[in-house]
């Protein structure tokens, strides 16, 4: 099967049928802030000062982010406008799905780069962030042509950043087989042409999460930023599943979300939270945390698609990020902070097990 309509097999199955995490949460619900009363300021729901944040160099209007998903094929043009049109409407990022499918350098068909490119042309003013998988850029890096495939990437859309997703589980669930031999080298050089060229990068699990030894390594490669998308949210290896894959005993395999974030804030990282945010508590949460902001991916989806088939609905999608906003804003509010800053900075949680277990490990 193609690449191209893989990504419409991928949309259908993560809107029809059952591929969250079912046993593993994201265990954010062990961490419980502490209500706070007396704070010394007017609240309403949409005063944007309560979520207002910057991020790539932008001020955006909440530490919130439309995750990787879709680009590639004919008919994933319309989901990428939609969401880029809600990007830009509510001032947040957004990342587009990996953009192999459309560039020349990777053997793609520039015939399907409109999917993307609409990105670029509906969210003009706020962040827009790339992405590619790390198994093509080490064949890339392999046949001498990674700088071609990671400048094409960025051009495509204009990014602002690019995201490098590493998910050999997935991988194995889909073929069988992953090739990372020759990942350290490959990383330290997409680390030396970002420096070079100034385009950020975000390295991103799909689901799975960091561990402490896999952040101290792309630490020591002198990366700065992680989306850590952890488990508890949508399981790649199920989707896989859902194609033909066999993942078995590993189909909830993965670090929770939580436990992620606390372990990349650790390392130093500047982090994206990720896998299994479903509301603005999830996002408070992860900023009081460490995180910069937080991403979700299915619950946008299915906020598009809320008849779980192909037929979007903008409304919905638009409720649902006016609640994400109240909600962040309500959080802030209730923790006694006037604003993300002062909520980082507050600190005022505590974490139960079994969350409290993973941090005994560095
Ligand atoms: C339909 C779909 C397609 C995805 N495609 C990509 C992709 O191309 N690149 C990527 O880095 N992550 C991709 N992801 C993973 C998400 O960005 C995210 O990391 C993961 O789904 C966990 O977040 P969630 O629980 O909010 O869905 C995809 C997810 C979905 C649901």
């Amino acid at each position: 099967m193609s690449t191209s309509s893989r990504k419409i097999e991928h949309l259908l199955i993560v809107l029809g049928k059952d591929v969250e995490y079912r046993e593993k949460t994201t265990l954010l619900e062990c961490v419980e802030i502490l209500h706070d009363p007396l704070t010394d300021a007017d609240f309403s729901v949409d005063d944007e000062s309560f979520s207002r944040t910057d991020f790539l160099g932008f001020t955006i209007s909440m530490p919130f982010m439309i995750g990787a998903m879709t680009g590639g094929h004919p008919d994933t043009k319309i989901v990428n406008e939609l969401l880029a049109k809600a990007a830009e409407e509510f001032r947040i990022p957004i990342a587009t799905g990996s953009v192999k499918a459309a560039l020349r350098s990777m053997g793609g068909d520039p015939s399907v780069a409109d999917s993307y490119i609409v990105v670029k042309e509906v969210a003009q003013s706020v962040p827009r962030i790339s992405n590619l998988g790390l198994e093509d850029l080490i064949i890339m890096n392999e046949k001498g042509k990674l700088e071609d495939a990671l400048t094409e990437a960025v051009d495509l859309i204009d990014a602002h950043a690019i995201q490098i997703h590493i998910n050999p589980l997935q991988e194995i669930v889909q073929k069988g087989y992953v090739k990372q031999r020759g990942l350290e080298k490959t990383l330290k050089k997409i680390y030396e042409r970002s420096e070079e060229s100034g385009v950020p990068v975000i390295i991103k699990e799909v689901g799975s999460g960091f561990s402490p030894a896999s952040l101290n390594k792309l630490v020591g490669l002198g990366f700065k930023r992680v989306d850590v998308e952890g488990a508890g949210g949508t399981s790649r290896a199920k989707v896989e599943e859902y194609r033909g894959g066999y993942a078995g005993p590993y189909a909830e395999r993965g670090i929770p979300t939580a436990a992620s974030i606390i372990y990349a804030v650790r390392a130093g990282m500047n982090v994206i939270a990720g896998g299994g945010i479903r509301n603005g508590l999830d996002v408070v949460k992860s900023l009081i945390l460490g995180a910069h902001l937080a991403a979700a991916a299915l619950r946008v989806l299915r906020a598009l698609f809320p008849k779980r088939t192909l037929e979007p609905d903008y409304e919905n999608l638009r409720d649902f990020l006016t609640k994400m906003a109240h909600e962040i804003r309500m959080g802030i509010f209730l923790s006694g902070a006037r604003n993300v800053n002062e909520l980082r900075l507050r600190q005022n949680y505590v974490i139960k097990p079994p969350l409290i277990y993973y941090l005994q490990r560095t």
